[in-house]
């Protein structure tokens, strides 16, 4: 089985990480979607939330039975080696993405991780978006409904309206 890993914090899960979700797939038996639980980065949603959202968005796609969603912390070293998969992927959308992703293959090969890391250019139409765009079009009342997974919007719609609340 060639199963393939897909990190990162997803807070929330965009269609640009669905893009890479559905091309990725197109080159694994498996994609493993690693959900970081603690980083460096304070997340806006729940792990949790953060599953339930992506359990969702996966459900866009037409092999969502060959998508395997789940948390992890620690090194992605350890996660990739302990789960069996052969490489990780990451999307692009910019130089200045690159030039993060080629120091984190390198930080990983420092770190003898076995795996290869693939990287998969962002569609044009979605190389400008991220999840902190998506906060602030929140924050600021705007209709953000284009950019998310059809099956997850009204689910992070609501996670967004209860955080207001607390
Ligand atoms: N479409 C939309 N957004 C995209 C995207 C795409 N194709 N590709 C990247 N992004 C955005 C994300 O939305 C996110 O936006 P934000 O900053 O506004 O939240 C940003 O790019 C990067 O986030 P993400 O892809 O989730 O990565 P990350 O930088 O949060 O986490 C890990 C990357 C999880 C791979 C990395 O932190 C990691 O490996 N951590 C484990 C510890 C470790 O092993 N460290 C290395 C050795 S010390």
């Amino acid at each position: 089985m060639y199963r393939l890993v897909y990190p990162g914090s997803f807070d929330p899960p965009t269609l640009g990480h669905l893009d890479i979700m559905a091309r990725a797939l197109r080159l694994c038996d498996e994609l493993r979607v690693a959900v970081l639980t603690s980083g460096s980065k304070q997340a806006r949603f729940s792990l949790e939330q953060r599953l339930d959202m992506l359990h969702l968005a996966i459900q866009d796609l037409d092999q969502a039975s060959r998508v395997v969603v789940e948390g992890f912390s620690g090194l992605l070293v350890d996660y990739v080696q302990a789960c069996g998969g052969q490489a990780v992927v990451r999307g692009v959308r910019n130089v200045s993405d690159f030039s993060y992703e080629e120091n984190m293959a390198e930080i990983n090969r420092q770190l003898c991780a076995p795996h290869e890391t693939i990287l998969l250019p962002a569609k044009p139409e979605l190389a400008f978006m991220s999840s902190s765009l998506i906060k602030e079009m929140d924050r600021l009342d705007q209709d953000y409904r284009a950019w998310l997974p059809a099956s997850s919007y009204a689910y992070t719609k609501e996670a967004f309206r209860q955080a207001h609340v607390v």
